[in-house]
């Protein structure tokens, strides 16, 4: 596959109001790229806009290409307005839902799309053919330029203002103010199975999917299939892809497909009107009311378990029985001590401080170039290797956090990366920490799946821990349990800077991020080539 692309504004209207937005080619969502699996990938990104832009590949392993994953002062200076960048890449060995979105301050609020692989055309997917495949993106909106609440928000030391609505492919649906007609819809013929393939290309909140009287079978997840596991909900993180079969054997109707929000942790405001999309039987009334579909409670923790309980990988030939490296990371959020030089001017975070978020406690703070090119050329300054590989404070972490904010809640500034060795077997722990509130954070590693062996509640015990080595997910995006753990498990096996962080955008601001630097092995199957002609400056 091959494309010319271009990032540029467009003004868009939706609930009765307009704004410019940042998309690419004028679409929001952006257009979808179909390939193959194995296929070589090409698009020649034009940069129109005033920002800077880069893509990510969300998902893509890229296998030996990490010039090309995409997250601006990791693998690549950003796209500079007037710039072109052509991104190549091989889908090695991947096939399923996967996405594409920007990852540069907050402008992948609207510049995202889906990217679809299908497996080659002798391989059958592992359960009966659709009738129809259609994908679903879920996004988040603001009437205000995202833009410009990022940078109100980080100033402000507060936290983030709540979407405005959710989206359906791009639609709030006929919830939300002035937005009746703005809606999506599919038409299903009675009788047959479809295949929706559910993207969330949100912000800041994670969020229940469910469509009214139907049963969704889970058959892939991030890109990898899983056994199937039929449920009436999913919920899908930021940065979570979830493929389900649903099939219309209800009486005919119109059904509502709805999104509404997850949100684990305590005070926290979220936009709480659900958006709604349409799944319409061939034969009913054009203006039928539709029937609601019954979501979770926002809080509904046991809801998320049993998903997760559910999500059984379908490959797992590959689960790293025995580890090299075991590592145990905290994740969580940070409130700094406000140090105004001005008196005047307060901090809108927690008892007067500033929102910061970490991993280890070491909140990140990106390089101002390519971190991997200063690796690449040994340029020395612009990150140090003394990521710990555990805590530097032990205490309960899920409960026994300090609460004296924000005197105890301080988070170290660096920017800190983990070094492997070619080939290492790792195992990596993330612990939920209480130190501002506990929370599910979709935590997402580029470069790589992971198998996720195992997950609990509470602090991580490696002595009752419960892992499951003979059919876990492989997954690039992890829901840590809210006041709990993940375990995951993967090869590092494909060289490079490889950015690890929560997939909600605003702690991603915050700093709760990490890098792994993979070095080469032997020969050049295992080494990474020479960055692109093309390569962006700074
Ligand atoms: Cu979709 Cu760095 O993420």
């Amino acid at each position: 596959m091959n494309g010319s692309t271009q990032v540029q504004t467009k003004r868009v209207t939706k609930l009765c109001n307009s704004k410019e937005i940042v998309t690419i080619n004028g679409m929001y969502p952006g257009p979808v790229i179909y390939a193959q699996e194995d296929d070589r990938v090409i698009v020649r990104v034009t940069n129109l806009s005033p920002h800077n832009a880069s893509i990510h590949w969300h998902g893509v392993r890229q296998r030996l290409s990490c010039w090309f994953d995409g997250p601006s002062y990791i693998t690549q200076c950003p796209i500079q307005s007037g710039q072109t960048f052509t991104y190549e890449f091989t889908l090695v060995q991947q096939k399923g839902t996967f996405f594409w979105h920007a990852h540069v301050s907050w402008l992948r609020a609207t510049v995202y799309g889906a990217l679809i692989v299908y497996p080659k055309p002798t391989v059958p997917y592992p359960f009966p053919y659709p009738f129809e495949e259609h994908i679903i993106i879920l996004g988040e909106y603001w009437l205000r330029d995202v833009l410009q609440i990022e940078q109100a928000v980080l100033a402000s030391g507060g936290g983030p203002p709540i979407a405005d609505s959710y989206t359906i492919n791009g639609h709030p649906g006929p919830n939300y103010n002035c937005s009746a007609n703005d809606v999506y819809k599919i038409d299903v013929v009675p009788g047959k199975t479809y295949l929706l393939r559910l993207i969330n290309a949100g912000m800041n909140t994670e969020n229940f999917f469910g469509i009214a009287g139907h049963k969704l079978t889970i058959v892939e997840a991030d890109a990898e299939y899983t056994k199937p596991f039929t449920t009436d909900k999913v919920m899908l993180g930021p940065g979570g892809t979830v493929n389900v079969l649903v099939t219309a054997n209800r009486p005919i109707s119109r059904y509502s497909m709805a999104v509404g929000p997850y949100m684990s942790a305590r005070n926290v405001p979220f936009q709480n009107i659900t958006s709604v999309a349409y799944f319409q039987y061939l034969g009913a009334t054009p203006n039928s009311v539709s029937l609601p579909a019954m979501l979770p409670s926002f809080n509904d923790n046991l809801a998320v378990k049993t998903v997760m309980d559910g999500l059984r990988g379908l490959n797992t030939s590959s689960v790293p029985k025995v580890i090299d490296e075991n590592l145990f990371v905290t994740i969580g959020l940070n409130v700094q001590k406000c140090n105004r030089k001005n008196p005047n001017q307060t901090c809108q975070g927690p008892n007067g401080g500033i929102f910061a978020a970490s991993m280890n406690n070491i909140s990140f703070i990106r390089p101002n170039a390519s971190l991997l090119e200063a690796y690449y050329r040994d340029n020395t300054g612009y990150f140090t290797d003394d990521f710990p590989g555990a805590p530097l404070k032990l205490y309960d972490f899920v409960n026994g956090a300090p609460n004296n904010i924000p005197n105890d809640t301080n988070a170290k500034n660096g920017t800190r990366v983990f070094v492997l060795e070619y080939g290492t077997r790792v195992q990596l722990i993330l612990q939920d920490t209480g130190t501002v509130s506990t929370e599910n954070h979709p935590i997402h590693l580029h470069g790589y799946s992971f198998y996720v062996v195992g997950y609990g509640s509470g602090n991580y015990n490696p002595d009752i821990a419960n892992f499951n080595l003979v059919d876990p997910p492989y997954m690039n995006t992890i829901g840590v349990p809210v006041g709990g753990w993940a375990a995951i498990r993967f090869t590092a096996d494909n060289p490079g800077a490889w950015f690890m962080h929560c997939h909600l955008e605003i702690h991603l601001s915050w700093g709760l991020s990490v890098v792994f630097i993979v070095k080469n092995g032997q020969g050049p199957l295992e080494t990474l080539p020479h960055p692109p002609a093309d390569y962006p400056r700074c």
